[in-house]
């Protein structure tokens, strides 16, 4: 299949089209691009799943313009997730409630609930106008690998794959939404992003808020409450070790073990941890806005250069937007113990 890649209003109506169709399209969102079907249609979002390679068990975002198409498709919000939906759409906020309405089964993975989001990018606000549908969209990557947010990154991933991809520019905010259920009197994040709890319970006041409960790990046997808090998801190809600030000196002495022949590539965002040449060392900025935006086309890149190995300096902050990228590194690769190193 030949992959357009397009922009501007002809752009949009062609991607339009295309939804309304029951094709796939990638497009820009502020968090990463996703890959969105029609909401309604079983068939194209049967293409989803397959185009990624998703298990069939993981649901899918529904994006809408606003809460009136959300409550269009399926049915009035629950009271508390109106009032977050009121003051925090459009924006990096994805809600869980009961799924009612025209929402078809699969992208629910069959399940009672459904993701509910009003992207804020102005292309995918002016997506959803002209497709007029509810429209599935995971992030526009292979299941499991690192999420894109560049029309090139999905170019990369998936060209030949899907027939239209969007180029909205590189996205604001470079990490996927936060996922929230909002009950009667708590709220759980099931995967932290650009909204946090406090943001949430700044609006509705006296809930009781818990982040992430599904850390639980895998093996537990526990169905998971979000499968995007999988342990190995957002990943590199290679392979990749995170590490404390603390453990800086460890890992230049296992460096320097390897001897020449291993090419190591490093994530920091301090200007006294860098590794030196032939090793790689790719700078991000040392707040969590910038370093959420770049930390993706930085694994990517780095990803690129095929290293024996891909290490990233941890974030030690809990504000904003780093534990969001925490989370995400934590599954995009392990912890290094020198004892435990191949
Ligand atoms: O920022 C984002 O959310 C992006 C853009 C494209 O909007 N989308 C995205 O989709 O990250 P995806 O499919 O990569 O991640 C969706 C997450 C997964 O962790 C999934 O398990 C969870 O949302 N999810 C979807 N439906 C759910 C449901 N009914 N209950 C609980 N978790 C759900
Ligand atoms: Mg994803």
């Amino acid at each position: 299949m030949e992959t357009r890649v397009t922009h501007g209003s002809a752009g949009i109506q062609a991607a339009g089209a295309l939804l309304r169709a029951g094709e796939v399209v990638a497009f820009p969102t502020e968090t990463v691009y996703g890959l969105g079907a029609d909401a309604t249609r079983g068939d194209a979002i049967r293409k989803i799943y397959a185009t990624k390679g998703r298990p069939s068990h993981n649901p899918l975002i529904v994006h809408v313009t606003g809460i009136d198409q959300a409550q269009a498709v399926n049915g009035l919000l629950p009271k508390n997730a109106r009032r977050v939906a009121e003051a925090l759409w459009p924006g990096p906020l994805t809600l869980v409630i009961p799924r009612g309405g025209h929402i078809c089964p699969e992208v629910a993975a069959g399940g009672p609930t459904v993701a509910l989001r009003a992207p804020a990018h102005p292309v995918a606000q002016q997506l959803l106008a002209a497709a007029n549908v509810p429209v599935a969209a995971p992030s526009a990557n292979i299941s499991g690998h690192t999420s894109p947010t560049t029309a090139q990154h999905v170019w990369d991933e998936l060209h030949g794959k899907i027939p239209l991809i969007l180029d909205g520019g590189p996205c604001a905010v470079g990490l996927e939404s936060t996922v929230a259920e909002v009950g009667e009197d708590r709220i759980r994040i099931l995967r932290p992003g650009a909204v946090t709890l406090e943001h949430i319970l700044d609006i509705l006041g006296n809930f009781k808020g818990s982040i992430n409960p599904a850390q639980m790990p895998a093996a537990s046997g526990q169905p998971l409450a979000s499968p995007g808090l999988l342990d190995r998801h957002y990943a590199p190809d290679s392979s990749t070790f995170l590490f404390d600030p603390a453990q800086w000196d460890a890992v230049r002495a296992y460096l320097r073990e390897q001897g020449p022949g291993f090419t190591a590539t490093l994530i920091s965002y301090s200007a006294d941890i860098r590794l030196p040449a032939p090793h790689r060392t790719f700078m991000l900025p040392n707040d969590d806005a910038g370093y959420a935006r770049g930390l993706y086309d930085a694994l990517r890149t780095l990803d690129a250069m095929r290293p024996n190995a891909i290490f990233v300096l941890l974030p030690v902050n809990e504000r904003g937007l780093w534990p969001a990228a925490t989370d995400r590194l934590r599954r995009a690769g392990r912890y290094f113990h020198r004892k435990e190193m191949p």
